[in-house]
């Protein structure tokens, strides 16, 4: 139903979008992943004409979108935009917001148009703030409502550009759930996500762009298991994994904490777990601390989205030295309150010999 052909999109300093080709079939529901600044808003912008292209077609059901005589606003009637930022009327009530346009541009009557609404509002669990005004809700309810505007025009397909990055973490389960029904549905999306558990989850393709280009094609299981190039492999295998270096006595325990809060958030680990990987980390970076003589700590968080497992593994400077044989202290009563289970082995040769792996209990 998309097509697109030799896509290219320059900007004065940087060219995000140097050679995107790519068929988008009916139905389909994509995933567009990819570092930040790989052009992913870009080609949703170039798709739906908020950005001309540089080069290259765009066609849409046969017809090229990209072509001067093109009635953009015919083309974007028929392609929904979520945003991040929900892009609500402020001064509108929510069923105001999703009659406006179905009126205005499709010419349906005042009554069509509120049926209709209230209807799509019903879908997405939110009649009751019919009357209500976009300030007078969480951000999880309006990103509910921008999704159910965009229904309302009934569009073809529906792009959207991180849809959940702007919300409460408590909120991200509520829009998400809203667009897994979607997706049900059989309508074609497009949604640029770095929640790689949820893409997983609705999508049917995946796309992962890098280099200006759409880098690898696939299936989930494909660009999530099996990537066959390496900068995917990289980048799939980057989201699960956080590194931390510590190399002084007095590093930044607190910017570790911190650190390790937003690793979480992204993976979508819970708070419970979250907490005890800081625990851990702190824990065993206070014990080190103490007893290396040079500090010099490699800490690797690495979470599993598949069993949900995480872990905390350490290597240290030194000569060979068990932590978790050491003699009863606080430091490791707390982490074997919080860890399924410690191993240390001790690699001879290397830079960092130590290792200390602490599995992050889940349940209990
Ligand atoms: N209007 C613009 N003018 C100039 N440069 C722009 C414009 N919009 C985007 N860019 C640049 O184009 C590149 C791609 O931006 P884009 O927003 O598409 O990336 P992205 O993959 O969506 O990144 P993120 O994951 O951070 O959202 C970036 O280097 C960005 O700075
Ligand atoms: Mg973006």
């Amino acid at each position: 139903m998309i097509k697109i052909e030799h896509l290219k999109k320059a900007y004065p300093n940087v060219t995000p979008l140097k050679d995107v080709n790519a068929e988008i079939r009916d139905g389909d529901v994509i995933s567009v992943i990819g570092p930040s600044g790989t052009g992913k808003s870009t080609l949703l912008r170039c798709i739906n004409l908020l950005e001309k292209p540089t080069a290259g077609r765009i066609l849409f059901g046969g017809e090229d979108i990209t072509a001067p005589k093109c009635d953009i606003n015919r083309i974007r009637q028929r392609m929904g935009m979520v945003f991040q930022s929900f892009n609500l009327f402020g001064h509108l009530t929510v069923i105001e917001n999703l009659m406006l346009a179905p009126m205005d541009l499709l010419g349906k009557s005042r009554q069509d148009a509120y049926d209709k609404g209230i209807q799509l509002l019903r879908t997405v669990g939110l009649a009751e703030k019919a009357l209500n005004y976009p300030d007078e809700l969480s951000g999880g309810q309006k990103q509910r409502i921008a999704i159910a505007r965009t229904l309302a025009m009934d569009p073809e397909v529906i792009l959207l550009d991180e849809p959940t990055s702007a919300l409460d973490p408590t909120m991200v389960g509520e829009v998400q759930s809203v667009i897994r029904d979607l997706a049900r549905t059989g309508r074609t999306m497009l949604i640029v996500t770095h929640e790689m558990a949820f893409a997983r989850a609705i999508c049917s393709r995946v796309f992962y762009m890098d280099e200006g280009s759409i880098y690898e094609d696939g299936t989930p299981e494909e660009i999530f298991d099996a990537p066959k190039k390496e900068k995917t492999r990289r980048f799939v295998r980057r989201l699960k994994v956080l590194e931390l270096k510590i190399d002084s006595r007095d590093f930044d325990f607190l910017g570790m904490a911190r650190d390790i809060a937003l690793y979480c958030l992204k993976n979508q680990i819970s708070l419970r777990v979250t907490n005890r990987i800081q625990l851990a980390a702190e824990e065993m970076t206070q014990i080190l601390r103490q007893r290396l003589s040079n500090v010099r700590i490699n800490a690797v968080v690495a979470y599993s989205e598949s069993d949900e497992k995480a872990e905390l593994t350490l290597d240290y400077s030194g000569p060979a030295m068990d932590v978790t044989g050491a003699e009863e202290n606080l430091s490791l009563r707390v982490l074997s309150g919080i860890s399924s289970g410690m191993t240390y082995t001790y690699n001879e040769g290397e830079e960092l010999p130590n290792q200390v792996r602490v599995d992050i209990r889940q349940n209990g």
